[in-house]
């Protein structure tokens, strides 16, 4: 079976953290998020895959994954012209993927389980699709299956007042036959070729569609605080390891993942779960908490932190506590040097701050 990863979108409601690049590159426990998708592909031995790939930044997908070698699979890229939709996105696959049947996984949804036995399942089946299907709370956010008796009854995105709270999942397994469909979808009223409404075209003509529920983690990283909520629970999975260097007088309590040449001063406290890549040091005054995960080379001398994401090259050193934020690649925050309690900002666009 080949895999389609979608790389592609705007990123809109991440933003600013997408004006650089990717929402799919953003870290989640110090790894671009696509790359759990790629893992999840290639241990359910989909090792052939197509990388649609889109928007900003949109080159530094193909600059991290390059041919996929070191990542264990093949990749091939395509590019979308413009975000018309994940079924607009799926039919630039149709050349790359024959007459075989695939395995689609949006490059923004992170899911704890292992997808092999869906795969298999699928594979051995005879229905057209199959998707993965997950309660929900919010259930107008996201494509809906209406079920009864086992049987899926009809699937529509975003509902106004869903029938069901059972989210159609983004990993898709499908057959060619949706290329045909998808050629006779119209764009949907945000103007996209939905994939719901090609599942549901698939459905009216006949065809079958099976789905199994999901009921392990899965988040679709649409907003920051997803984001920070799926790093806390990947981090509490990890495996822990210590490369790094422990001053005598440091602190290192609970899960930690620390990596080479990364210096815990003395005085510095660290209670996990947490990460820290490469090349940092964490300073004498620096409170680092559960959940967080700092990038390579960073530098965090005074702090105090909890429950975020502070990416590579960041350097903090000021007298502030920093809860449930993304702090993007090569920031700076820092303690004002002269008199009186005014701040200075130098911030980009889209900027978001709550003192
Ligand atoms: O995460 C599951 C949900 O994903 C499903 O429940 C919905 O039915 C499905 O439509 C989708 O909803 P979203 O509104 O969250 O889709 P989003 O626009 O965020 O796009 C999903 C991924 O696909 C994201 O990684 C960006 C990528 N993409 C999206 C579009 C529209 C592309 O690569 N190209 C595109 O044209």
């Amino acid at each position: 079976m080949k895999g389609v990863i979608l790389h592609g979108g705007h990123g809109t409601r991440l933003r600013p953290l997408t004006h650089t690049g990717p929402k799919q590159l953003l870290p989640i426990a110090n790894k671009p998020m696509s790359q759990y998708c790629i893992e999840s592909l290639r241990e359910a031995g989909v090792r052939d895959i197509v990388v649609i790939i889109g928007g900003i930044g949109a080159n530094k997908v193909q600059e991290y994954y390059g041919s996929g070698e070191k990542f264990g699979v093949k990749l091939t890229y395509i590019q979308q012209d413009y975000p018309r939709g994940i079924a607009h996105a799926i039919r630039l696959c149709k050349e790359f993927i024959g007459n075989r049947k695939f395995l689609v996984f949006l490059g923004d949804n992170i899911l704890k389980r292992n997808i092999s036995d869906y795969a298999k399942d699928f594979q051995q089946s005879d229905a057209k699709a199959s998707i993965l299907l997950c309660k929900v709370t919010n259930p107008t956010q996201f494509g809906i299956a209406d079920v009864k008796d086992g049987i899926i009854k009809k699937i529509m995105e975003k509902p106004e007042n869903p029938p069901s709270n059972l989210a159609v999942t983004g990993i898709y397994f499908l057959t060619p036959v949706v290329f045909d469909i998808i050629d006779r979808l119209k764009p949907s009223e945000r103007g996209e070729l939905e994939i719901t409404d090609a599942l549901q075209m698939l459905l009216e003509e006949g065809h079958k569609i099976t789905y199994h529920m999901v009921t392990d983690y899965w988040k679709d990283t649409g907003t920051p605080q997803d984001i920070v909520h799926a790093n806390e629970v990947i981090l509490k999975d990890m495996e822990p390891y210590f490369y790094g260097k422990k001053e005598e007088g440091a602190s290192i309590s609970g899960k930690v993942m620390i990596g080479e040449n990364t210096t815990i001063k003395s005085g510095a406290r660290i209670v996990g779960p947490l990460i820290l890549g490469k090349n940092c040091v964490i300073g004498s005054g620096a409170y680092i908490g559960p959940n967080t995960s700092i990038g390579d080379d960073s530098n965090i001398a005074k702090c105090n932190i909890e429950d975020s994401i502070i990416m590579a090259g960041c350097t903090i050193d000021c007298d502030i506590k920093i809860r449930r934020s993304i702090i993007s690649y090569n920031s700076e925050i820092l303690q004002r040097k002269e008199n009186g309690d005014n701040k200075v900002f130098l911030l980009g666009e889209g900027s978001k701050i709550s003192l």
